[in-house]
């Protein structure tokens, strides 16, 4: 079965769905943004999982383009799906790291049991990707990548994403 693609503007903590991506840095321990957002809402369960994989398993931190799971804490899910997307770079093409984002984020939906999973548009904000070219990677890569997941949704945050992902859907 192929996956679903659906869109929705909003919030991404709002949503409920079986995980939620997170557009994380390679800290794993916070930021701006989504991060912010889902950190804030979900609250501090969140904060401790991430450090203590940090402590287990990425001492270094996550690298850019992997992803990994933690508890969604008082979030509607059951998890989220940390993923560090590329920061955007007109010298050196990082579009590959930006689509393994979403295959690793599958691929982790997939070994959780995940059926619905939320993103955002990963590295379109702080991390400057050019929206157009970030949804054409994202909404690809969802469509190529092999996964039992049944939906995948994203969450735009505002008109003008919501416009560009949905021109990328057709
Ligand atoms: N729900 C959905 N989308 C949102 C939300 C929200 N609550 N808030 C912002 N967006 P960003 P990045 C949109 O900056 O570019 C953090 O500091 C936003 O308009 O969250 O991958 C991390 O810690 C944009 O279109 O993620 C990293 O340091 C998109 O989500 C860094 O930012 C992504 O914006 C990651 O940067």
């Amino acid at each position: 079965m192929t996956v679903r693609i659906t869109l929705v503007r909003g919030d991404i903590t709002r949503q409920h769905a079986d995980a939620l991506v997170n557009a994380a840095n390679s800290s794993l321990l916070g930021g701006g943004g989504v991060d912010g957002a889902i950190h804030r809402r979900g609250g501090p369960e969140i904060l401790e999982a991430c450090r203590a994989l940090r402590a287990s398993h990425y001492g270094k931190g996550l690298p850019a383009g992997q992803a990994v799971a933690t508890t969604a804490g008082r979030l509607d899910a059951q998890w989220v799906i940390h993923t560090v997307g590329p920061v955007f770079s007109k010298s050196e093409d990082r579009s590959e790291l930006l689509a393994s984002c979403h295959r690793e984020s599958l691929r982790v939906a997939d070994e959780l049991g995940a059926r619905t999973v939320a993103f955002p548009a990963i590295s379109t904000g702080v991390y400057r990707w050019p929206l157009e070219d970030a949804a054409r990677i994202a909404v690809e890569t969802v469509r190529h990548t092999p996964t039992s997941v049944e939906e995948v949704r994203f969450v735009l945050y505002d008109e003008r994403a919501y416009e560009v992902f949905a021109a990328e859907v057709g």
